[in-house]
Order: structure tokens, then sequence, then C-alpha cells
């Protein structure tokens, strides 16, 4: 786990690899939504179908940016069993402009961001932050996970219409555990996120049980034991990265028209 910068080369003598680097923000100001499942795995998913060979300097980071620091749990269980993630994992809670340093270096940077609206520091800072290279907000586009039950639509609605309209920053919101016997309450929810004028992608992301045992045993959904799981999951999280225009194949990012991180 890197708190201080990247690697000084990766894989290029200038030390960059790539043209550009698009920033994907992972937030709700709800708790347990899924932002850093979801930041982890779509992170790897992305990952490992861009480099199936899972290079030593992995195309995709996942940047933790929440106190609380989920994705370093994943870091330390793997290392634990002498397993390697297929992303790299840094934590800027404290100085979030370090993702400038991220820039030419990774496809894909995923921040997983947690914690209140008010006073989060490390959210206003890193969404203020100026790509140097653009003058543009870093960030590129957001994702805003929200489970089907009542208690996430406040604070989706908060999150949507205080943090990321008023910054004008493109994002979708994606309903996360979803329970394929409870086809009612994903409709239900779907309606909800339209009737605001959100984006969403076409799927949601199913309820898995291997999620829940995923950080404490340093698995990203690439690597669950179960088929059912993996390729179920993998699809999910492809079928999002589809949606967010972040090409997984082999492909410069953000070439689909339209994309929330074009
Ligand atoms: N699709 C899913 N299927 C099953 N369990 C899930 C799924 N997504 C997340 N979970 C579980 O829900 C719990 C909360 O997920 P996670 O920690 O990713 O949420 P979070 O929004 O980052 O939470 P926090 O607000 O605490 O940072 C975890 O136990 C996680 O394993
Ligand atoms: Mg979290």
């Amino acid at each position: 786990m890197s708190e201080i910068s990247v690697p000084a080369a990766r894989g290029e003598t200038s030390g960059r690899a790539f043209k550009r680097t698009k920033f994907l923000l992972v937030y709700s100001s709800k708790g347990g939504v899924g932002k850093s499942s979801i930041s982890m795995n779509l992170g790897a998913t992305v990952s490992v179908t861009m480099a199936p060979d899972r290079p030593a300097n992995p195309p995709v980071a996942i940047v933790s940016i929440d106190e609380q620091n989920t994705p370093q749990d994943y870091v330390e269980a793997a290392n634990k069993k002498g397993l390697r993630l297929p992303i790299d994992v840094y934590r800027f809670d404290r100085d979030p402009s370090q993702l400038i340093g991220l820039i030419g270096h990774y496809r894909l940077v995923v921040i997983d961001a947690g914690g209140h609206l008010k006073g989060n520091v490390p959210l206003t800072t890193a969404l203020d932050l100026v790509n140097p290279e653009t003058g543009r907000r870093l960030i590129d586009g957001a994702l805003v996970p929200m489970e089907t039950g009542q208690e996430s639509r406040k604070p989706t609605i908060r999150t949507c219409n205080l943090v990321l309209t008023p910054r004008e920053i493109p994002f979708y919101v994606v309903i996360n555990k979803a329970f394929p016997q409870a086809e009612a309450d994903l409709r239900d929810a779907e309606a909800f996120i339209d009737e605001h004028g959100w984006d969403r992608p076409p799927s949601p992301i199913k309820h898995f049980r291997a999620y829940s045992k995923a950080a404490t045993d340093g698995i990203t959904v690439p690597d669950f034991d179960r088929a059912y799981a993996r390729q179920g999951g993998m699809l999910d999280m492809m079928q999002l990265a589809s949606a967010l225009g972040l090409h997984t194949a082999n492909a410069e990012l953000g070439a689909a028209t339209g994309a929330v991180v074009a």
C-alpha cells in the first residue's frame, strides 16, 4: 500500500504509460451501500479485462479518500495469503491532491469516497481538483450506489442534488445488492431514479454472498471461488464499465459517445 507516490516508471521510459487517465468517483453519503465493494470490484474487473496477463503494473488504481479505508483490508488480507490484487491501491485521505500524481500512470483511477456531506474535507478537496493537463476538473464522472430499500433514497437525493449536480459532474446511480427474486423492489428503485431524471446503467449489481467475505479474504470478483459468483459478478461489473464508457478490452478508455466517463 503506497501512501506517497506512484513508482517512478510504469512500463515506459518516460515513466508514463497512458495518454489519458480517467478518474471515477464512487460516492454516496449513505453508509454500507457498496462504495468500497464497487470501487474494488469494478476496478479489478476492468483491470483484468484490459490486462489479462495481470502485469506487475496494472492499468487500474483504487484510491481511498475515506478514513475508514476498506481497500486496505483487501490489501492486508491478500498480502497475508501471498496473493496479489489485480489493481494498485492507494490511500490519499489526508491529501487527496496526490491524485494528480497518478495522471499518466493508469488508464483508470477509481476513488472510493466515504463519509457525510458536510465538512467532508477529503471529498470536497478531491472534487475541486483540476487536471493540470486539461485545465478541467480532475474527476471525470461519478457513480452513486443505492440499495433498493427506502432508507437509501434521501441520502441518494442529497448526494446527487447537493454534491454532483451543482458541480456539473456527470453521474450514474447504480442499484447494488439486487436480489433477482425481488423484481418489484428493483422496478420501484429504478422508477425512483428515473423520476429524478438521473442516469442509471441498464442493469443493477446483483447480490452475491461472496462480496461480504471479499475484503476479509483479500479477493476481488475475478478471483471469486465459485463460478456462479465470479462470472455473475464480472458480468455485472463489465456491464457497468460499458455503461460508464470504460472500454474493457484493450481499447482506449472513453471512446463511447455519451458516456459518463468520456
Ligand atoms: N452486491 C453485493 N452483494 C452482497 N453484498 C454486498 C454487495 N455489495 C456490498 N456488499 C456488502 O455490503 C457491505 C457494505 O459494503 P461496502 O463496505 O462496500 O459499502 P460502503 O458503502 O463502502 O460502506 P461504508 O459506508 O462503510 O464505507 C459489505 O459487507 C459488503 O461486502
Ligand atoms: Mg466503504
